[in-house]
């Protein structure tokens, strides 16, 4: 479809770099998968407080899940900003945080929305690049802050990010 652009990108940051290769095209290839995952939140984003609300539910699930201090904090901060794009560029959105149900366990993060959509998807999560007053650091600094980001945007029909955070259980399995 016309406009339609769509970038995997998946970080790896806490394994060495071949094995972190391999484990990471697992895992994006998994974000495809028709993998059993159960509702922990599902939230409107519709301001500021439900960006709030956002980070909140964000900590809860990671602490329900296992994950270590940091780590829910760097889900939570990634959590925020995407959350924040969606009220900010796209007027609103809807949030739902999964956890996986089977041996892979993740927590699994997918902020939507029906704004305009993104014309140039890899330049939106370079560093600096930015159509409106921020900093232009949102995007690639979830990123770099979880362990899979998926960006899906369609011009005119809206963004889909799909976040994913692993939870410690699941990493040995993956190398
Ligand atoms: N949900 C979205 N809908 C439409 N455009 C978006 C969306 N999310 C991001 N963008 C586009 O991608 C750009 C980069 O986003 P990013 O979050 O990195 O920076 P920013 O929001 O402009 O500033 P910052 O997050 O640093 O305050 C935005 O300026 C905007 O053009
Ligand atoms: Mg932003």
């Amino acid at each position: 479809m016309p406009g339609r652009r769509r970038v995997r990108v998946q970080e790896a940051n806490r394994i060495a770099p071949d094995s972190a290769r391999a484990s990471a095209a697992a895992s994006c290839a998994k974000l495809q998968r028709a993998v059993a995952r159960k509702t922990l939140f599902h939230l409107r984003l519709n301001d500021d407080s439900d960006v709030a609300l956002a980070r909140r539910r964000s900590r809860e699930a990671g602490s329900a899940a296992g994950l270590p201090t940091t780590q829910i904090e760097e889900l939570a901060t990634a959590v925020t900003e995407i959350a924040r794009n969606a009220v900010v560029h796209a007027g609103q959105g809807e949030l739902l945080i999964e956890v996986e149900s089977d041996e892979r366990r993740a927590l699994i993060v997918t902020v939507r929305d029906q704004g305009p959509g993104i014309a140039d998807v890899e330049q939106a999560l370079r560093d600096g690049y930015s159509t409106g007053q921020g900093l232009g650091l949102g995007l690639p600094s979830a990123r770099r802050l979880v362990d899979g980001l998926e960006l899906r945007s369609e011009l005119g029909a809206g963004t889909t990010v799909i976040l994913e955070k692993w939870l410690p259980s699941a990493t040995p399995s993956r190398e």
